[in-house]
């Protein structure tokens, strides 16, 4: 434990808002929940093509999921995203999604998918409760997207994104990871996009993971090189205004777009010091740092049969231990898990 870590906790009185917040100051009320490690693609930078999966039984129940939500929302969670592997290959997904959403308190229910099921999924999951999506789509060339996806079809993924705006699970978001020798010469054709939908296209660096994190050392790309390429092709990008310092995401907007361009630079420029999340991994373990292998686990608890109140104590005590900052830039690189099994 670092000095500065110590005097902090000297420092900062547990707060008594009944939430939770960390040694560092920082209020926790984002959860984002892996419903399985499993999913229908095989990205490049996601996962090796031979990739095993879990057994079901070691994955979270749909019941103790629920609890978990429960615990998290009385301890001032207010949103809470889904996340996978893909989340919609997950047995029940819709049934799931409707009972996460009654959960007094939770006000905001997003997930990020690939959107490989969406054209049937959207409007059952809208109906459910579901407010938003995120769809990962890093090409508009159906030849790297399969190069990327090595099994995807952008056609099946755009049917997706058509279905997702007509159910209302808005506002869009599009996720591009961009990757050196894949997509990055292509960016410009997502950010395009912007100027008639307004819709948030988000580029994303390339991180490193377990047994891919050779592969993307070698294929990061950083902010300020899609930055410039995006530029060069579609004119100057201005600050949208109000960006509240939360969302790892920062906005601009091309001149005359009705949507925005988003930035998130995690491996170049960190920013922790917003950051009020914490992940829920498929297997039951609660990481409170997507880039470190700090993890706490629950599944054991709550197959022991632990109480909420329990649960809640658990969980506040998790939390306070958050990390603080990542260390790639000293090569300290998560091991345990590739992103898959995380969630992003
Ligand atoms: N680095 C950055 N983003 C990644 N994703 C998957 N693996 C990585 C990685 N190594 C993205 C997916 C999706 C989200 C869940 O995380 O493309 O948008
Ligand atoms: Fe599947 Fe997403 Fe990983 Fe691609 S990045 S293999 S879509 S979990």
């Amino acid at each position: 434990m670092s000095a500065a870590r110590i005097t902090l906790q000297m420092v900062t009185p547990a707060p008594t808002d009944g939430g939770m917040h960390d040694a560092f100051g920082r209020r926790i009320d984002y959860l984002r929940i892996s419903l399985t490690d499993a999913c229908n693609l095989r990205c490049v930078y996601c996962m090796p093509e031979e990739m095993q999966f879990l057994p079901r039984a070691e994955l979270l129940q749909d019941d103790e999921v629920l609890f978990i939500v429960q615990a998290a929302a009385q301890l001032g969670v207010r949103k809470i995203r889904l996340t996978g592997g893909e989340p919609t290959v997950r047995k029940n997904i819709v049934e799931l999604v409707r009972r996460i959403k009654q959960v007094p308190g939770i006000e905001e229910l997003a997930m990020t998918t690939n959107g490989v099921l969406l054209a049937d999924l959207a409007q059952p999951l809208a109906a459910a409760g579901l407010d938003r999506v995120n769809v990962s789509v890093d090409t508009l060339d159906a030849a790297s997207f399969k190069r990327i996806t090595r099994w995807g079809s952008l056609r099946d993924v755009w049917s997706g994104v058509e279905a997702a705006e007509a159910a209302g699970l808005k506002p869009i978001k599009l996720n591009c990871v961009v990757t050196r020798g894949y997509n990055d010469q292509q960016v410009a054709d997502l950010a395009r996009l912007t100027f008639d939908h307004p819709w948030e296209v988000r580029f994303i660096e390339l991180m490193p993971f377990g047994e891919v994190a050779n592969f993307a050392h070698n294929a990061v790309v950083p902010y300020q090189e899609t930055m410039a390429r995006v530029e060069e092709a579609l004119g100057p990008l201005s600050v949208v205004p109000g960006y509240d310092g939360h969302d790892p995401s920062r906005p601009y907007r091309l001149a005359g777009a009705q949507g925005t361009l988003g930035f998130i630079s995690s491996v170049t420029q960190p920013f922790c010091a917003g950051c009020g999340r914490v992940r829920v991994t498929a297997d039951g373990k609660l990481r409170l740092c997507l880039l470190r292998d700090n993890e706490v686990d629950l599944l054991t608890p709550l197959r022991r049969g632990c109480s909420l109140d329990q649960l809640k104590a658990l969980l506040r005590a998790a939390v306070w231990g958050k990390p603080w900052g990542h260390g790639l830039a000293n090569d300290v690189v998560p091991e345990i898990r590739v992103m898959s099994q995380i969630g992003g």
